[in-house]
């Protein structure tokens, strides 16, 4: 994809993300992978609503700056998105966001390891919270580092949420079907309690991932991973 093109694409999904209140003020950031192994990052301290493709910075894997506007620094969450490409050489894009139900269980020490929907079976698996970390710190990227290998979502405790994929649309639509379950789970809690899919058929959901086309990495189900 163009450099261009990728850039739009990331603002988008910024605008997406205060659209949809998973960030408030300067909340939230995001990077993608460029073809020359560089990467395109969200500056530190702006809201994104307000994130336009001229501020965006262009990075390399020590996090030092080679292009960007005069005044802008990348997110102070760099640390985090470069473990992520550091660990996991199948990533193109990292989206870090406070979406406010997925962010609940984080904040509540709550893992989504409930196997209780067809598509987050099939897409997330299971959802870790991973160990407290002080923002902008080492801290963040020691603490989800052993969870990368086999998941591409985690809770970050009492912080928010984190996702990965092979590129930023990938990345996102992770981040919304996050979303989406969480507020799912909570409505069945209500409801009286939410009732797992049975053994077999998460089996058999597991077993579809490739014929849909999912990439990226499942917890638990290594024997139907498509990238090993
Ligand atoms: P940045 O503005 O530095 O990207 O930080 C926002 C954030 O969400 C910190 O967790």
């Amino acid at each position: 994809m163009e450099e261009q093109e990728l850039k739009q694409q990331i603002c988008q999904i910024c605008h997406n993300m205060w659209q949809l209140g998973w960030v408030a003020a300067n909340d939230g950031n995001v990077t993608a992978k460029l073809e020359d192994g560089n990467f395109l990052a969200t500056p530190t301290g702006i809201s994104k609503s307000f994130i336009t493709p001229e501020k965006l910075l262009k990075i390399n894997s020590r996090g030092e700056v080679l292009e960007g506007l005069p005044g802008y620094r990348p997110s102070s969450e760099l640390k985090m998105h470069l473990r992520c490409y550091a660990e996991r050489e199948d990533i193109g894009a990292v989206v870090h966001a406070h979406p406010p139900t997925a962010t609940g269980f984080a904040v509540a020490h709550l893992a989504m390891d409930r196997y209780t929907m067809i598509e987050s079976v099939l897409t997330l698996g299971s959802v870790p919270v991973t160990p407290y970390g002080t923002p902008s710190t080492y801290e963040v990227p020691e603490a989800i580092a052993p969870y990368l290998q086999d998941h591409d979502a985690l809770l970050l405790e009492n912080h928010g949420a984190l996702t990965i994929g092979a590129d930023v649309l990938t990345a996102y639509y992770r981040m919304e079907t996050l979303e989406l379950w969480a507020k799912i789970e909570l409505n069945a809690h209500l409801l009286g309690g939410e009732k797992e899919i049975s053994r077999e058929n998460i089996d058999r959901l597991c077993s579809m991932r490739a014929g849909y086309g999912i990439t990226g990495r499942h917890p638990g189900f290594k024997r139907y991973r498509d990238d090993v």
